[in-house]
């Protein structure tokens, strides 16, 4: 391959200094997925007039589906459409659930500032190292690196994790000290998608296991730790989407005031896909049962880019109270 590209370059940076403040000061850095255009439109403006710092993030689905290259130069045209907005906000570029050292290293080579090295579904001595290898290649080009401890349910990427293993406690501590990890990712009751939880006729959402949370914090006081699987699987894109011809009956996801109390501990990212997928998805069916002849893509994907940028105002604002830290 060419010549190795730093982020430093592209008008990025690393998470080290806004995990610091969002530690300290009791919120979350949002991190939201992109593959397409207008997600990482709506991403930036959101963030832009909330005056939120923001984490993008590029799992390798993305990377296969818009192409490495081509979600380089996005991010490029992010960073400068950010600018134009009159918003000094820092932006990270981030890799979601890196699988192996290759690809952590192709990313860190090709402009990222972030990596997340998703050892979770190993024992705990490979994934020790594993991570400890990324971390190395990482620090030598000052990009930050997120590990994991724990398995979550759900899918993440091409790993389908039946049942969630929460995270151990009296692990974490010695995970962080062998690895050198800058962040690590936790276990405690959320899962990636949009059915979260199997609820039956009159059960709620049953609470994250704060407690194991709190067992974390104590053994590593003021680390910064990652939620995944964070969406709240906003009822109002399901009954829109079930509404207008989709099925999504039985998909729920992490009530907002959980991840509230998430963000105002040492919680410092909180990972949300699945809520702009809803979003974008409600929108699109909306659109075109109500206008059937509209074949501009412009039109529909508009009102889904509209949508996207509420929602993730919102988010900012009244769920991780990343607003206004930029
Ligand atoms: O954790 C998984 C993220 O939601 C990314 O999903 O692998 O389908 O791009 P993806
Ligand atoms: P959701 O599926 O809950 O949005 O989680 C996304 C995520 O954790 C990406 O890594
Ligand atoms: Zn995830």
């Amino acid at each position: 391959m060419g010549d190795a590209i730093s982020y430093k370059d592209l008008g990025l940076v690393n998470s080290r200094e806004i995990f610091r403040k969002a530690v300290d000061g009791g919120y979350a850095i949002p991190a939201y997925n992109f593959n397409n255009l207008e997600q990482l439109q709506a991403i930036i403006t959101a963030c832009a007039e909330t005056s939120s710092p923001v984490i993008i993030q590029v799992s390798k689905g993305a990377r296969n589906y818009a192409n490495e290259t081509m979600l380089r130069y996005m991010v490029i045209g992010a960073v400068q459409m950010a600018k134009e907005m009159g918003a000094d906000i820092p932006i990270v570029l981030h890799l979601d659930h890196g699988d192996s050292f290759e690809l952590c290293k192709n990313c860190i080579d090709s402009g990222f500032s972030s990596i997340m090295i998703d050892g979770s579904h190993l024992p705990y001595d490979e994934n020790v190292a594993l991570t400890r290898q990324v971390v190395e290649y990482a620090h030598a080009h000052d990009v930050t690196v997120e590990g994991e401890l724990g398995v979550l349910a759900g899918i993440e990427d091409d790993v389908v994790a039946e049942k969630s293993t929460y995270t151990q406690p009296e692990e974490v501590e010695d995970f962080v000290q062998k690895t050198g990890v800058d962040s690590l990712a936790i276990s405690i009751g959320t899962s990636h998608g949009a059915f979260k939880f199997k609820l039956k006729e009159g059960e709620s959402v049953p609470p994250l296991r704060f407690d194991i949370l709190e067992e974390c914090e104590k053994r590593i006081p003021g680390f910064p730790i990652v939620l995944h699987g964070a969406s709240s699987v906003v009822p109002e894109y399901v009954a829109l989407i079930n509404q207008y011809g989709g099925k999504m009956d039985g998909a729920v996801g992490v009530p907002e005031d959980q991840l509230r109390q998430a963000a105002a501990s040492a919680v410092c990212k909180i990972n949300i896909d699945s809520d702009g997928r809803l979003a974008v998805t409600a929108k699109v069916r909306e659109y075109l049962a109500n206008d059937p002849g509209e074949f501009d893509p412009r039109k529909y994907l508009g009102a889904a880019r509209n949508e996207l940028i509420s929602l993730i105002k919102h988010k900012n604002e009244a769920v991780l109270g990343s607003a206004g830290k930029a």
